[in-house]
């Protein structure tokens, strides 16, 4: 029989580590309701103390989310941990999650303390989580660099205190699968009291191993799995959640283990968080990549067409792929759109459907066929809007081989109307420039990709922003069937969440 493999999702706190990838609390509520159709086991929501903003969006989650245990993370400190619970009480299953490092390195120049001082430290605070739950994970930080006589010697102790599930992470992404497999088994057979707990992995990309490194874990008795959408995280990022339950599914022949993740929702899941955290995925990336399932050369296509099994070990409609789907039409009813939406993995409010509805009829009067990428971008617009002091009201772009590139462009500022016309290099920076006199603001443009959506020049255009202002990187995207008026949305947009966060949205 399959062993079942639990899918710890860290996507929103140590996802949340990777550059310019901060997520303000309504986007991190919505990906945690898509973590929680992805039937993940356990989402780590955030660090609790870190600030008030993490910890009203832990508590957000704790208290809103049911069917999934939602973990705090917390340094093995007092305050930590006690923040951490007041965060988590109301949820179901809590899980206080706390680390120490165990690492000579660490001890020597970061910790400064003793292997006597780590130990009774680390029992101190797991006994004080487990005062408040029964759910304590424990993490050795840099374990993998760590004396395995000396993890054992904790994980007996901290098992002992009340920890239920003892992580062993590979922090700096140094450790190769076999190695990193065996120091697992070592852990197995040398900590007596090892069945009263689960033994969890959580590793680092920095050798792009982090999945390999997990699976070898897995192989080897870990039974838990951290891991990130898009294998998003600190630095190069952590294990891939979509690969590793990808990887268990397809290879079931030498791995006897599940997960018990609905992949058909990994597509729009992916989606959720590049939209999110403006963080693209390489084209030829594992299971999400655009290319992960085209086939360019034509023996392959030649080969695929008469049996898809001769190129694709993976169904796309096993991650919820349905690229190039010719979906509505602009006399396409709202129950057929709702339909639409929802077999593409996506759950609307009442509310939400409506504002999709009419984006909807809206480009579908431009572009006349609608495919599924379309609409996933409208739906990703519209679900994922912050509350709007800009609003485009109008814009007018004159650009050509002759003449100065003109920009027209009509803003609502606050309720009130203003417009302006300024010339530019080109068309995108004349209507940029007069979009940031409009708004004032002092921001920093730092990133600008524009992308196609779908095929075809009518396809619709979905640009990319990053922007910076005192300190704080917000993302902005927009997309239309006209490039320039998707460009200035997605501008617009990052300016909204600089406002947004000024105001005192979370961030
Ligand atoms: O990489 C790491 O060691 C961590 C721990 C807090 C689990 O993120
Ligand atoms: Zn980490």
């Amino acid at each position: 029989m399959s062993e079942k493999i639990f899918i710890f999702d860290t996507t929103l706190r140590d996802g949340e580590q990777s550059p310019g990838a901060s997520m303000n609390m309504q986007e991190k509520f919505r990906l945690a309701q898509q973590l929680v159709k992805l039937n993940v086991d356990v989402i780590e929501a955030g660090f609790p103390v870190a600030s008030a903003g993490d910890f009203d969006c832990v508590k957000n989650i704790a208290d809103n989310l049911r069917g999934v245990q939602v973990a705090g993370l917390a340094r093995c400190h007092e305050k930590d941990i006690d923040t951490a619970w007041e965060a988590l009480k109301k949820g179901e299953n809590p899980r206080i999650h706390t680390f120490l490092a165990t690492s000579d390195i660490h001890l020597k120049h970061k910790l400064r303390m003793s292997r006597e001082q780590v130990l009774e430290r680390a029992v101190a605070m797991v006994r004080r989580a487990a005062r408040y739950t029964s759910n304590v994970e424990f993490s050795a930080e840099d374990a993998s660099r760590s004396d395995l006589g000396f993890v054992c010697q904790v994980f007996t102790a901290v098992i002992e205190a009340g920890a239920t599930t003892l992580n062993f992470p590979d922090t700096t992404g140094y450790a190769l699968p076999d190695e990193f497999g065996a120091q697992i088994r070592y852990l197995m057979e040398h900590i007596p009291n090892i069945h009263k707990a689960v033994v969890s992995v959580h590793c680092h990309n920095d050798l792009g191993l982090a999945v390999a490194n997990s699976l070898a874990a897995v192989a080897n008795g870990a039974r838990q799995v951290e891991c990130t959408l898009n294998g998003i995280g600190e630095r190069a990022g952590n294990t891939a959640m979509e690969e590793v339950v990808m990887a268990l599914r397809t290879r079931a022949d030498r791995l006897p283990y599940h997960t018990e993740v609905v992949t058909e929702h990994i597509h729009a899941s992916s989606r959720m968080v590049t939209t999110i955290t403006g963080l693209p995925v390489q084209p030829n990336k594992a299971i999400v990549g655009a290319n992960a399932f085209a086939h360019e050369s034509g023996i392959h296509q030649d080969g695929v067409l008469k049996e898809r099994t001769t190129y694709e070990i993976m169904n796309p409609s096993d991650i919820g792929l349905t690229k190039g789907n010719l979906v509505l039409g602009k006399h396409s009813g709202r129950h057929a759109l709702k339909d639409r939406v929802e077999a593409m993995g996506y759950t609307l409010t009442a509310e939400e459907l409506d504002r999709v509805f009419v984006r909807f009829k809206e480009v579908a009067d431009v572009k006349k066929e609608m495919f599924d990428e379309d609409l996933e971008s409208i739906v990703m617009d519209e679900v994922l809007r912050i509350p709007e002091a800009y609003e485009l009201l109008s814009l007018l772009v004159m650009s050509g081989s002759r003449g100065l590139p003109t920009a027209a462009v009509k803003l609502k500022v606050d309720g009130r109307e203003v417009e302006k016309a300024v010339i530019g290099i080109g068309p995108i920076d004349a209507c940029f420039r007069a979009i940031a006199d409009l708004t004032e603001t002092s921001s920093k443009l730092l990133y600008f990709a524009v992308s196609s959506i779908s095929g075809g020049t009518d396809a619709q255009g979905e640009v990319m922003v990053r922007i910076e202002d005192n300190g704080k990187v917000v993302v902005g995207q927009g997309a239309d069937p006209d490039i320039i008026i998707a460009a200035a949305n997605a501008y617009l947009n990052g300016l909204n969440r600089l406002v947004f966060l000024k105001r005192g949205g979370r961030g």
